[in-house]
């Protein structure tokens, strides 16, 4: 595992999107899997401006999002599927058929499920994976629990992860329970993992992470300690909450 300590948001956002802008240049037919959630809006917006600048081509991209709110439609402005199109794809030149994002909405949930981990087979595995953290150390929406889903599946929102994600919702009790997740087995065969965590509510998470040591379903980012190439980029602030 490699640890990169940047000042702070911006320096994080920054050191990300080098590095998945060296992955689209070297292969432009490249499949990235991609997280929601307020972290990755910088590299979002940089990955934009690279894009701008003529530096990346969204041509032949395919992408794999982690997650979605079971019951919310794709233009809930809510919705993960809209989160991605308004923070990345309506500015990049993603083709429409390259971007994949759960179905909230799906009528048969779990043989959509299949669906999605037979659509990441066939695009041949996701080769970088980009990933936050939920504060309980959920990544997609693998909560903590006895036992963790190898494959895409629905899974019920443990009570923390409702509290976290309700700012972007008018209440609580708005909070979809359920949401559909790629399972940690899709996350862990990606060729390269970048997790990133920043702020001061993702300290005792990843004090967690780093400094334990052990691989426990308590804890699902636990698991990326046994992936040969992740990269875990934090801030500052992080960082010193570890130490
Ligand atoms: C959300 C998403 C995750 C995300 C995490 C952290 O609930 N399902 O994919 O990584 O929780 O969110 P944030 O980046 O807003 O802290």
């Amino acid at each position: 595992m490699k640890l990169i300590v940047e000042n702070d948001y911006e320096g994080l956002s920054k050191r990300a999107s080098q590095i998945l802008i060296k992955e689209i240049q070297k292969d432009p037919e490249i499949v990235l899997g991609l997280p929601t959630g307020s972290t990755p809006l910088g590299l979002y917006r940089k990955l934009i401006e690279s894009y701008q600048r003529g530096e990346i081509d969204f041509t032949h991209v395919k992408t794999f999002n982690l997650d979605e709110y079971v019951g919310l439609e794709k233009y809930d402005p809510r919705s993960y599927n809209h989160y991605m199109n308004t923070m990345l794809f309506n500015h990049i030149n993603m083709k429409p058929e390259n971007i994949h994002i759960p179905n909230g909405k799906a009528t048969n949930l779990e043989s959509y499920c299949e669906e999605y981990n037979e659509d990441i087979e066939r695009a041949g595995g996701i080769d970088v994976q980009v990933l936050g953290i939920g504060t309980e150390g959920h990544i997609g929406f693998n909560e903590p629990d006895d036992e963790l889903n190898v494959g895409t599946s629905v899974i019920k929102l443990a009570p923390s992860t409702i509290n976290d994600n309700a700012k972007y919702f008018k209440s609580t009790g708005e909070v979809p329970e359920r949401a559909i997740t790629m399972g940690l087995g899709s996350i862990l065969k990606a060729k390269k993992i970048i997790l990133l965590a920043n702020g001061e509510s993702k300290i005792e998470v990843i004090d967690r992470l780093l400094n334990r040591n052990v691989v426990t379903t308590q804890l699902p980012a636990s698991f990326l300690l046994l992936h040969p190439d992740v990269t875990i980029i934090i801030d500052e602030e992080v960082y010193e909450g570890c130490r």
